[in-house]
């Protein structure tokens, strides 16, 4: 009995220094009174250069609820949004302020590689192409493309769509899965434009991403979301950075693994989705 009691005493011991050290590499608190304070501060992610001194400037598309857009008062400025909520987080864990810089969704990926912004955050599918021009950090979103159709269409699976009018979003991989089926379709700048089309009777379909696609059904009536997990992949969402800017990309990931795992990233999705309706 003694010696359980000792050896449970002693494995509790082992534990708490286990969590003391753990401890020590994401709290400020008992970094000063050890040999770890230095790497405290290179933890904190001081060195990274950005843009503009003690500011992460973020660049996105705020045309793509619940992940981007525009309110009254927003998280950061007037932009809301999941992503503008992670990006937050992001610059405050690393002693920064976050700023927006909202443009159109092609221009993203060049205003980085120009310097003009320090990381993309704006519900981007990793893919092959545009890895050739950026690094991606730990993705942060699964999501999917969908169709959104009038309430009484006859599409059940994107083979349906075949003879219909396809309304995508330029540049969005919704628009590069069409393509790639060989469907023509019309292009339009948002998400709303191809939407208000589809209300109006001039196009069957838009083909866009799913939490993006809930979000416009919820908004409009007499629309639905027909899935068809068969034609569609699963995409991953993730944060660009300039090519080889390896400090801003280990600093992005450390932030947003931390938020996956304490459940910030889950949280941010339910609020969003849930909450922000009208
Ligand atoms: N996930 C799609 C893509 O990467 C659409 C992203 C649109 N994002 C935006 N902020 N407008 O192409």
């Amino acid at each position: 009995m003694k010696k359980a009691t000792k050896t449970a005493a002693l494995v509790l011991a082992m534990a708490m220094a286990v969590s003391a050290l753990t401890a020590c590499g994401g709290g400020a608190d008992q970094a000063a009174n050890t040999a770890g304070t230095e790497t405290a501060n290179a933890d904190a992610g001081q060195a990274v250069a950005t843009k503009t001194e003690g500011v992460l400037t973020f660049g996105t598309n705020a045309e793509f609820p619940p992940f981007e857009f525009v309110a009254g008062s927003g998280v950061i400025d007037q932009y809301d949004g999941i992503d503008m909520a992670i990006a937050k987080q992001i610059a405050e864990d690393n002693g920064m302020t976050a700023a927006i810089e909202n443009m159109e969704f092609d221009a993203l990926l060049i205003a980085l590689e120009n310097g003009q912004i320090d990381a993309v955050i704006a519900g981007m599918t990793v893919d092959e192409e545009r890895k050739e021009s950026a690094d991606f950090s730990t993705s942060y979103y699964t999501a999917t493309q969908v169709m959104i159709v009038k309430e009484d269409s006859d599409i059940a699976s994107a083979a349906d769509m075949a003879d219909k009018k396809i309304c995508v979003v330029q540049g969005y991989t919704g628009e590069i899965c069409v393509k790639d089926m060989g469907y023509s379709y019309e292009a339009f700048k948002k998400g709303t434009e191809a939407v208000m089309e589809l209300v109006n009777g001039k196009c069957d379909v838009v083909v866009i991403d799913s939490a993006t696609a809930q979000k416009y059904v919820d908004d409009n009536e007499g629309l639905k979301i027909v899935e068809d997990a068969s034609a569609f992949e699963n995409e991953e969402y993730a944060i660009a950075v300039k090519k080889g800017n390896t400090e801003m990309l280990n600093m992005i990931n450390k932030s947003i693994e931390a938020m996956l795992a304490d459940g910030t990233v889950s949280a941010l999705g339910a609020q969003y989705t849930e909450a922000v309706t009208e």
